[in-house]
């Protein structure tokens, strides 16, 4: 039997989860919640109990809202930590990101598990902190290759995105990639960017962008500047992938404390990242299609307030249920 596991997390992720949760009910599909992040710290002092990680590793697809929580930043032990543990123990180095909207259409592949995000860091003897961005041939080839595979089944065109102009490991990023797109992929259309105009081009003309592959810090950043033209981090979902076992969906914002406890959070970006759960990780193509299509009416008839409407979080999530139930 299909389950999916979900973790609601903090601040708003347990308000949008609850909307994915419904419409989890809806179609049917079983799942259990479990604590994570900051949650699981102030029960347990860890963001990601053993527990939840096992149920993680057997579940067929993880379901994840945000974590984070103000008053853990910059303290040793963080919700952030469980996010980063978990997408390395499932080994999704993919993470597919989408901005869609606006007369754009583009895909950032972002790599997820290695870089400065995981490079050694530490403090010095003399007392200087440090963190290290670190990449081998094998791991940029296949976030590479997913790319490639992608861009084949978009429009053709794939955008490496690097720092080629100063960063040693962006030689290596360069490098790989023009040699398996030459050898392997002839027929999509490669060039590269560096990062810093290639954020400016996502601001002035995102319309001529395709797909995007680009390492860990870039894509985090990258991700933000395409939701942000595209409508919003309200609206921008994610899947993150490996070669094998479950995925990780989850939208790209984070849990929002500004606007947590308050029933208003847009729950868009949870329930699109619950289609590409349908898609990608459990393979029900018709389900994730109609998903998608009730939150695009969802959108069009209840926007929620960071899209100048007046819906709450459960009434958005109503008129998705709603949609999805006359669709079927
Ligand atoms: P954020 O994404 O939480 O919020 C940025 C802005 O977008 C805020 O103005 C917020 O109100 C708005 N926003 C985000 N999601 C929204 C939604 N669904 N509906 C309406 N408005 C929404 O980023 P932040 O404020 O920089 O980070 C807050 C916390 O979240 C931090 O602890 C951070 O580490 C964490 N975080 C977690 C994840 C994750 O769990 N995947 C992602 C990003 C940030
Ligand atoms: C994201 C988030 C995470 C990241 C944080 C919360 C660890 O910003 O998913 O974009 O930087 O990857
Ligand atoms: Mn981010």
């Amino acid at each position: 039997m299909t389950h999916v596991v979900v973790l609601p997390g903090d601040g708003i992720g347990p308000e949008v989860a609850a909307e994915a949760i419904r419409v989890l009910d809806a179609l049917g599909i079983d799942h259990s919640q479990h604590p994570f992040g900051g949650n699981a710290i102030l029960d347990q002092g860890t963001p990601l109990p053993e527990e939840t990680l096992a149920a993680c590793r057997t579940a067929d697809a993880v379901l994840l809202a945000a974590v984070g929580l103000p008053e853990l930043e910059g303290q040793p032990v963080r919700p952030e930590q469980g996010l980063l543990g978990l997408r390395k123990e499932l080994g999704v180095y993919a993470n597919l990101r989408p901005a869609v909207g606006n007369g754009v259409d583009m895909m950032i592949v972002r790599e997820l598990v290695g870089g400065l995000y995981f490079g050694a860091k530490g403090i010095r003897d003399d007392g200087t902190w440090f963190d290290t961005c670190e990449y081998s041939r094998p791991e940029v080839e296949r976030i590479a290759r997913r790319a490639f595979e992608i861009a084949r089944g978009r429009g053709g065109r794939l955008t490496s995105v690097d720092k080629v102009n100063v960063m040693h490991t962006s030689r290596l990023w360069r490098d790989v990639v023009s040699e398996l797109g030459a050898s392997d992929y002839p027929d999509v259309a490669l060039d590269h960017a560096l990062v810093d105009s290639f954020a400016m081009t996502i601001v002035q003309a995102p319309e001529t962008i395709d797909t995007v592959v680009t390492e860990n810090t870039f894509g985090d950043i990258l991700s933000d500047v395409a939701a942000a033209v595209t409508g919003g981090l309200g609206l921008a979902a994610s899947a993150s992938l490996g070669d094998s076992g479950p995925g990780l969906f989850e939208p790209v914002h984070g849990s929002a404390p500004q606007i947590a406890g308050q029933g208003i959070a847009n729950p868009a970006a949870m329930l699109r990242s619950l289609a590409l759960l349908l898609e990608h990780g459990l393979g029900r193509h018709a389900e994730a299609s109609a998903l998608s299509r009730a939150v695009e009416a969802a959108l069009r008839g209840e926007p929620t307030a960071d899209l100048g409407g007046t819906a709450t979080t459960r009434g958005f999530g109503t008129a998705v249920v709603a949609a999805l139930e006359t669709a079927s």
